[in-house]
């Protein structure tokens, strides 16, 4: 049987958005949801401002009592101590952060961190309680060489080690070729690539869980190609980059129901 997944819409701001900017975004963003009477029971809608944000954007979430979610996009994999520039999951979970990007292409890339150093970052935001959202992907040269799905899955597989059967955890699908490029997958790759990921989750936390777990696929996601996606049985959401600092353009990624149908 298959689990009645709740999409999730997910904004990665990136180094954009100072505090000041980030409440302004989030105001406008919940009102241009409440005019467009969003039903947050049928998709959840997260963003992920940078560390210096969080509190200003809990503050005003928790004050408002608005319905939308929010995460830091990286964790260090220890708990505490003496880690300079670090941040913990245990601050992360303290400012309610439902969510945290994990091994992101860019992290990956910038700041060569490696599958080992990503497992322990998975097993520390479980360990606070922080749902991770582990990002895979491969780049060009990995598509030409291996072909769609083997880098991913092998990611999946290094970033999961250590996690038990039955975790709660979010996948991101994000081919690197497709990242701030304009040029996204096709559904229909991103599909094959979701659906082999979902057969590796089985294996690694179990059937429930794999059922229970959403795949978001990631990489120039707009308001004009995210029913595509939304359309595909094993993808359930989306890491949007770009286009999540368009108030109007994530608004109308995060209403997908009604560009779905048509
Ligand atoms: P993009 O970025 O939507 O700008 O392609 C996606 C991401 O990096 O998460």
């Amino acid at each position: 049987m298959v689990a009645k997944r709740v999409p999730l819409i997910a904004g990665n701001w990136k180094m954009n958005l100072d505090h000041l900017q980030s409440i302004a975004f989030v105001q406008k963003l919940a009102w241009s949801l409440k005019d467009a009477r969003f039903d947050y029971a049928g998709a959840e809608v997260a963003i992920f401002p940078p560390f210096t944000d969080l509190r200003s954007v809990q503050t005003l979430i928790s004050a408002d009592k608005l319905e939308l979610k929010f995460g830091g996009q990286d964790l260090s994999a220890h708990d505490s101590g003496a880690y300079t520039g670090e941040i913990s999951g245990a601050f992360l979970k303290a400012l309610d952060c439902s969510y945290v990007i994990i091994g992101h292409s860019e992290r990956r890339q910038y700041h060569h961190e490696t599958d080992e150093e990503l497992a322990a970052k998975v097993a520390a935001a479980i360990r606070h309680g922080v749902v991770p959202v582990l990002c895979v992907g491969e780049t060009a040269e990995d598509l030409e060489q291996h072909g769609p799905s083997a880098v991913p899955v092998a990611q999946l597989r290094a970033g999961l080690a250590g996690v038990e059967a039955g975790a709660d955890i979010v996948v991101a699908y994000e081919p690197v070729w497709a990242i701030g490029s304009g040029q996204a997958a096709t559904p229909e790759q991103a599909e094959q690539v979701a659906a082999a990921l979902r057969a590796t989750l089985v294996e690694l936390i179990g059937h429930e869980a794999a059922d229970a777990t959403r795949i978001l696929y990631g990489g120039s996601v707009k308001a004009a190609n995210i029913a595509g996606f939304m359309r595909q049985p094993n993808v359930d959401g989306a890491l949007v980059g770009g286009a999540s600092l368009d108030l109007a353009e994530f608004s109308s990624i995060a209403q997908f129901q009604k560009h779905v149908g048509t």
